[in-house]
């Protein structure tokens, strides 16, 4: 059944295919489990995130090539955390190597200089990560809610240029609200049934897109399925409901 108008309020309007807003974390030791799981993943999946474990490997970019090779997008999960003049140069050289999306810390000088550097590489910037809840802020000594935090630092990063944000889907409404529709918002935390695991702050895909999400990440729900190929349609049969549903 169609979702009433007012629960699709914030449901994204961007042309996005449906098939490319579940991006899947290839988080995994090694390339060629990675490539399995490329494999296993078929048609499934159009979208990976390549994230730190990965970059150990000395085959970060031959896996990024194959991936493109093979009509995927790519997302460059390195977060970079440096001086501006450092990341506006990592990002420069990452521009150039066919990459679709890469994450940076939203930390203002720096998101500034790597956005004057980002060619058509999306540049998404983090703003509180999502395994951190309220009690671990107040230890880092921040007094503000997460979503005051998120949402002062979002607002910012997208002054300075940046594409986007990585944000939980529990932010994500809040952040739609009060900043509009013109930037990207990739949600992780994304858990299709309830679970323990380190994401305090999570969502159902569904729940994600409905608060705003242009496209969610999703990384254990998948890989440790008994069949993640059934795993990953189940989640885009629910995102296709979202989508074709006009
Ligand atoms: O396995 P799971 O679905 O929790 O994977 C979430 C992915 O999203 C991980 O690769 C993690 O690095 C990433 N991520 C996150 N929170 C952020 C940014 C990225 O969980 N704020």
């Amino acid at each position: 059944m169609a979702d009433p108008a007012s629960e699709r309020a914030f449901l994204s309007t961007r042309p996005i295919p449906a098939r490319e807003r579940l991006i899947v974390a290839l988080d995994v030791p090694e390339v060629d489990e990675a490539l399995a799981l490329v494999d296993r993943l078929g048609d499934a999946v159009w979208f990976y995130k390549l994230g730190l474990e990965l970059s150990m490997t000395g085959r970060y970019f031959d896996l990024l090539e194959t991936l493109r090779k093979r009509g995927k997008r790519v997302f460059v999960d390195l977060k970079f955390f440096d001086i501006p003049a450092t990341v506006a140069a990592a990002v420069r050289r990452l521009a150039r190597r066919g990459a679709d999306f890469a994450t940076i810390h939203g930390n203002e000088a720096m998101v500034e200089a790597a956005c004057r550097e980002k060619g058509a590489l999306k540049l998404l910037a983090v703003t509180a990560l999502t395994s951190l809840d309220e009690d671990d802020f107040r230890d880092l000594g921040v007094e503000v809610s997460i979503e005051k935090l998120v949402l002062s630092r979002a607002r910012r990063i997208v002054q300075l240029g940046c594409d986007g944000v990585i944000s939980s889907g529990v932010e994500a409404r809040a952040l739609r609200q009060a900043l509009g529709s013109a930037f990207l918002i990739v949600s992780p935390g994304i858990r299709p049934l309830e679970r323990a695991d380190d994401q305090k702050r999570v969502v159902t895909p569904r729940e994600a897109f409905l608060a705003g999400a242009d496209y969610i990440v999703v990384g254990r729900p998948i890989r440790a399925a008994a069949d993640p190929r059934a795993a990953a349609l189940a989640i885009q049969h629910s995102i296709g409901a979202l989508f074709d549903a006009d």
